[in-house]
């Protein structure tokens, strides 16, 4: 070889040599420098060094080669990060591959250790994967998709390799600028049934539905997935059909889960699918016993959170206020689940609760070889009958609480939950093919009937014996049966029981004066006490009209109103019967300086929604659309917990059955707490309502009454004054003082502010009763109310000129005018 050939050899060497380091494979003699790369055959992948963002170190790499923006989906020295552009990898003596620096200090290698003496070298392949091969037959010592960072590529693993422990999870960069390792990670939690969990610090903020998942066949996007679960994996890859379609997951350091495709017409990463995403996505967001799903919720609330059969809210406050992250727990008066006649009812179309701390019994169980397992053991809260793969139905039971629960159409679990014999018995037609139970339930119910039956024979033998010795002439006599049938939810009651129970309406027995009568405390012989409204002999209304009426009203049923048990009639008399309340009413307590001490602002604020609630249930919810016409402080009744319950609801019904029309020649109501436009000319509707609640809300605010004369403004009323501090920017000075140690002073203004649109002198700009519950319970701004109506005290000579040839009765007592018939 002359030298002219051997100068051309060299050149041709040194031309060749770029071309060399850019192939795809790594040999032992050779060596990456920062700006050189090794690219995959297919031009798909490249590795080399990097900096990310805006920072100035380097770091070593995988990152797609046809992808325009910087996209990278491995690195290796996450953590520890060169300074300067002087890294250089390469294959270690031992066969290793080895990140060095200028200083030759070691900041990353692949550290396995090498069996043998044939040489080893590395390959970056089509798929992203950087291979470690050794020896001619070219076996895989190490790969880095065994090692992800935050990216998950197609042809990659997730999960767990149950032979050798290797677990394979997305860890978030710590930022933008540094891939190190973050504080955000997805990984398989394989307890119980196999499920995905992403966490941020140490929060779990979301999970998959737990394994088996439906077959991506059902899906026909071009989107596959596969989840193995056996003795050697549990793991999960993806992929697309069409291959030229670039695509990647990856743990945002926000603490998203993210399934991104390249858009390579404008250049951009499309949103494919994420998580969490949905409200009910938000692990626990009901907590245990909670069930997600706007489909389920409560439509008046627009709430997602429900309970599971047999569970309640474990704070309705928080319920209130839209929080379901307390969760459920038993009912009060549930009975006991362990071999007691409980069962199971069927939730459909869930995702299943959290799995941790679920169990796989044998496998090939059939359903009810499933609920009887389940039965058996007295922890076991719930149980899913699963078809996997069509092979046969396996059976996966819960053992403690269930958490994270989502209804959801697209779902296709049935979770069958356990619940004590009453639920059951309230679910038996939905809960069908338990057939042990139900016959069980049918021979309780009947057991239970034919006491009952016997009871009301035996109290309808005495009741005769006692109407004859007494000789008193019911109405009703000998005819009671058949008027009862014909208002099956009416309880009729007879004068004489009426009588005994109010010892002849002593006085003693005298709770209230109100316009529709007054009021009695009673004792019925069985014990149960009552309240009975005596009505004045005004109305003109027929018996048959009376008693329609009362049925109806007596069919509203909520937990804010108080029940009404009955009535009883006698000639002229007409009564009707309620149930007791033990703390009386609510003026009793909140216009009394010592009584007063007994609500804290967390009681007043739960009466507060509670009464929204009564009103907005009559206003809207029951099937007759009450207005109440006479809502006032006195007329909120405080039961055995201070739960508030709106009391003489429909009353205005019963003296104006015929009344359609919105206005009145007859006003009834309370002065101070009327609207102006029914005081003045007559009109009501539900806004009337809504401006007596505001003057409500306002009085258990301040503790003070609206048309009370013992104020400082002798001339103001407590809306007027309530107005000047608002529009002094000081309205907190009208609190209450008894509650001073317990109040929020956000919630508080809140609530004044409510109030004082509820009381704007134009109905018009008063809210609803559903738009003033949604204002109660979550943080919306609120519009500035306009000026409220009667700021200024009236003389009482005023008011008549005002309002024509009414008659108005001051103080606590409904006015009560009824026009001749
Ligand atoms: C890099 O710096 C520029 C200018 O300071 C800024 O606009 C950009 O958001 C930064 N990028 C990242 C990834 O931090
Ligand atoms: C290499 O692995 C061994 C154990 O497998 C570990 O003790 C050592 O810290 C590792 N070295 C590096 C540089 O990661
Ligand atoms: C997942 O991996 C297995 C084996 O490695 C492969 O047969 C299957 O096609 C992969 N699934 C998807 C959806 O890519
Ligand atoms: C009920 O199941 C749990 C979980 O499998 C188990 O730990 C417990 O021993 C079982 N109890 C009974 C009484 O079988
Ligand atoms: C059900 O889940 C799917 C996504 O899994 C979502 O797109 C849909 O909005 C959900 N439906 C409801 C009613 O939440």
């Amino acid at each position: 070889m002359d030298a002219e050939t051997m100068v051309m050899s060299l050149i041709l060497i040194m031309l060749f040599f770029p071309f060399c380091t850019s192939l795809d494979t790594l040999t032992p003699d050779q060596s990456i420098k920062d700006g050189q790369s090794l690219i995959s055959s297919k031009n798909n992948f490249a590795l080399g060094f990097f900096s990310p963002g805006n920072s100035s170190y380097r770091y070593l790499g995988i990152w797609f080669v046809k992808v325009a923006k910087q996209t990278i989906v491995w690195v290796a020295n996450r953590n520890d990060p060169i300074i300067d552009s002087s890294g250089v990898l390469s294959i270690s003596r031992y066969g290793n591959l080895v990140l060095h620096d200028s200083s030759n200090r070691l900041l990353w290698s692949t550290n396995v250790s090498v069996q043998g003496t044939t040489s080893s070298a590395a390959q970056l392949q089509d798929s992203g994967n950087l291979v470690l091969v050794q020896g001619n037959n070219k076996k895989v010592i190490w790969q880095s998709f065994d090692h992800p960072t935050d990216t998950l590529l197609p042809g990659m693993r997730l999960g767990l390799n149950r032979k050798t422990g290797l677990d394979r999870f997305l860890t978030s960069w710590k930022s933008q600028d540094d891939p190190g390792t973050g504080d955000c990670f997805c990984k398989m939690n394989p307890t119980g049934s196999p499920q995905f969990v992403l966490y941020k610090g140490s929060t779990l903020n979301w999970r998959s539905s737990p394994w088996p998942w439906p077959s991506s066949a059902t899906f026909s996007s071009g989107f596959n997935f596969d989840f193995f679960n056996n003795e050697d994996e549990v793991s999960y890859n993806y992929s697309f059909d069409d291959p030229s379609i670039i695509s990647r997951v990856v743990v945002g350091n926000s603490g998203l889960l993210l399934t991104l495709m390249w858009n390579d017409d404008d250049l951009q990463w499309k949103e494919f699918w994420s998580a969490p995403k949905f409200r009910c996505d938000k692990y626990r967001r009901c907590g245990a016993y909670g069930k997600c799903g706007p489909e389920s919720g409560d439509t008046v609330m627009n709430f997602e959170c429900t309970c599971l059969p047999g569970y309640e809210p474990k704070s309705w406050k928080n319920w209130y206020h839209r929080d379901g992250s307390g969760g459920c727990v038993r009912k009060q008066l549930g009975l006991s689940m362990c071999g007691n006649g409980e069962g199971f009812v069927k939730v459909k179309r869930l995702k299943g609760p959290d799995s941790f701390n679920a169990v796989w019994m044998d496998t090939s169980m059939s359903s009810s070889e499933c609920e009887q397992a389940c039965l058996r053991n007295c922890s076991c809260t719930a149980f899913v009958s699963l078809n996997i793969d069509g092979k046969g139905t396996s059976c996966l039971a819960w053992y403690g609480e269930l958490f994270d629960v989502w209804e959801n159409s697209s779902e296709r679990w049935d979770l069958n939950v356990r619940v004590d014999a009453t639920e059951l018995a309230t679910y038996t037609k939905k809960s069908n093919g338990f057939l042990g139970h139900k016959r069980q339930l049918a021979i309780t119910i009947i057991s239970v009937m034919v006491t009952l039956f016997l009871v009301c024979l035996i109290a309808y033998i005495c009741l005769m014996k006692k109407r004859k010795t007494k000789g008193t002439k019911g109405y009703l006599e000998g005819n009671e049966l058949e008027e009862s049938s014909r208002h099956p939810d009416l309880l009729i009651f007879d004068l004489g029981c009426i009588v005994a129970a109010t010892d002849n309406f002593s006085p003693i027995n005298k709770l209230g004066q109100g316009g529709f009568g007054s009021v009695f405390k009673g004792q019925l012989s069985n014990g149960q006490e009552v309240a009975i409204k005596r009505l004045s002999k005004s109305s003109a209304q027929g018996i048959e009209e009376f008693k329609n009426e009362v049925s109806l009203i007596a069919k509203l049923q909520h937990r804010n109103l108080v029940k009404l048990f009955g009535c009883c009639i006698q000639g002229e008399e007409k009564m009707l019967i309620y149930e007791y309340m033990p703390n009386k009413s609510l003026d009793f307590l909140i216009f009394d300086h010592t009584r007063s001490s007994l609500l804290n602002w967390g009681k007043r604020f739960e009466i507060i929604i509670g009464i929204a609630r009564g009103i907005l249930y009559l206003h809207q919810d029951s099937r007759l659309k009450i207005i109440h016409r006479d809502l006032k402080t006195s007329n909120v009744l405080l039961d055995g917990e201070m739960n508030p319950k709106i009391s003489d609801f429909g009353i205005a019904r019963i003296f104006n059955g015929d009344q359609i029309q919105d206005t009145t020649t007859r006003v009834v109501g309370t002065y101070g707490y009327m609207s102006p436009e029914y005081v003045i000319f007559g009109k009501f509707s539900t806004k009337s309502d809504v401006f007596s609640f505001g003057v409500i809300l306002l009085e258990i605010v301040s503790g003070k009454k609206n048309n009370s004369s013992f104020q400082m403004h002798d001339s103001l009323t407590l809306i007027g004054h309530v107005w000047e501090l608002w529009r002094e920017d000081r309205v907190l000075d009208i609190v209450d003082p008894s509650i001073n140690d317990s109040f929020v002073s956000h919630e508080v203004l809140r609530c004044i502010q409510i109030g004082l649109l509820c009381v704007q002198e134009d109905a018009m700009d008063r809210p609803t009763m559903l738009a003033v519950l949604l204002m109660l319970s979550c943080e919306t701004t609120l519009p500035s109310p306009k000026q409220p109506a009667f700021i200024f005290r009236r003389p009482i000579n005023n008011l008549g000129s005002i309002t024509g040839e009414r008659f108005y009765s001051i103080n606590d007592v409904t006015i009560t005018e009824f026009e001749a018939r």
